[in-house]
């Protein structure tokens, strides 16, 4: 079996963008793929942080994502900073990695505009631990939303470059992009975001995402109920075409277009559909807050399993980098 990783950061709501654009995708590997998840909380250091949440936003991750369909029987779910090697693969990536290539990464670029002056070498380094992650458990397969592909493509850059200096440790890693590799945000001008705060959460209560919903940004050419639209420019329309039936598809489709139908329909539709996904998914979250036991022991047996690798292969990249063994 192929191994798989990937990560998700535990920043607050994981929202239906990370859903459609992954989540979902892991969950439907899990049979395929030697999977391993991880909740990137070194990652999430890289922007300013409330400490004292920091603890339970991980078993929160880790509950949300078990109730999204990741099964701990059949996959590895663990903590990033519970596994050591992480922080030391990093260090020794970091001197395979050439400065202009993380410079130029449109992440690094928005959040240190977001940020404003001072911005930390953490956030510059970021995807040199992205890549750390991977590695150290020889990925091949990463799933990930799009936002996430240039990441990738320094990822393999990184991993040749120490390939190429020290021998071949490491296999080349490939992104496995899902139906939905973009999620827009409600606001229809940026990708669905925790930090922009125009996201529908995956616990979201169904009066909360009919709420939202109905404020969502739809086509603009759709000023009064009688403007006809374009279904394509509408940022619900994409969300419609996962969340809802082929027959409703069509019903919106040609609705939108001869202005038989109006904004207002169509979201009451998509937010009914929205909400009969969601609702397993929030229950089933809802029963794991109320047992934290099964969350944490989850976590300390991927700790478990993850670190076994991480030893080996880290004790492969030493032996490579010719380093000192005692
Ligand atoms: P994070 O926490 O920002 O997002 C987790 C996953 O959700 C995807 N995603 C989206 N997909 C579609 N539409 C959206 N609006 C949207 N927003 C987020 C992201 O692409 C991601 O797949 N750096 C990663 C975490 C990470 C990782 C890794 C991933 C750390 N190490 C190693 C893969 C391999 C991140 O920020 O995820």
């Amino acid at each position: 079996m192929k191994r798989s990783f990937s990560g998700i950061q535990p920043t607050g709501d994981i929202h239906i963008g990370n859903y459609l654009g992954a989540i979902k995708t892991w969950a439907e590997m899990l049979d395929e793929y030697d999977c391993f998840f991880c909740i990137v909380d070194l990652h999430a250091m890289t922007v300013p942080y409330e400490p004292s949440a920091m603890a339970q936003r991980t078993l929160d991750a880790v509950a949300v994502n078990m109730a999204c369909g990741l099964d701990p029987a059949r996959c590895t779910i663990f903590v990033q900073s519970q596994v050591q090697e992480h922080a030391e693969l990093c260090w020794i990536l970091d001197t395979v990695t050439p400065m202009g290539s993380l410079a130029r990464m449109t992440q690094f670029k928005q959040k240190s505009e977001q940020i404003g002056g001072d911005v930390k070498v953490g956030l510059f380094n970021y995807p040199v631990l992205m890549t750390a992650d991977i590695a150290l458990y020889k990925g091949e397969v990463i799933p990930v939303g799009d936002d996430q592909v240039q990441h990738l493509e320094l990822a393999r850059e990184i991993i040749r470059k120490f390939n190429n200096t020290f021998g071949p440790v490491f296999p080349e890693c490939q992104p496995l992009l899902s139906k939905a590799p973009r999620g827009m945000g409600l606001d229809g001008v940026n990708k669905m975001s925790k930090s922009l705060g125009n996201h529908i959460g995956v616990t979201e209560p169904p009066e909360s995402v009919r709420q939202k919903l109905a404020t969502a940004v739809t086509d603009p050419a759709r000023v009064k109920r009688t403007d006809p639209g374009e279904p394509t420019k509408c940022n619900l329309y994409h969300l419609h075409t996962y969340f809802s039936s082929p027959d409703e598809i069509t019903w919106v489709e040609e609705g939108c277009r001869s202005a038989g139908i109006g904004c207002l329909d169509c979201k009451k539709v998509l937010a009914e559909n929205m909400i009969a996904v969601l609702t397993p998914i929030r229950e089933r979250y809802e029963q794991l807050q109320a047992d934290p036991d099964v969350v944490r022991k989850v976590v300390a047996e991927g700790a478990d399993r993850a670190r076994s690798i991480a030893a080996d292969v880290m004790a492969e990249v030493k032996a490579a980098a010719g380093l000192y063994s005692g």
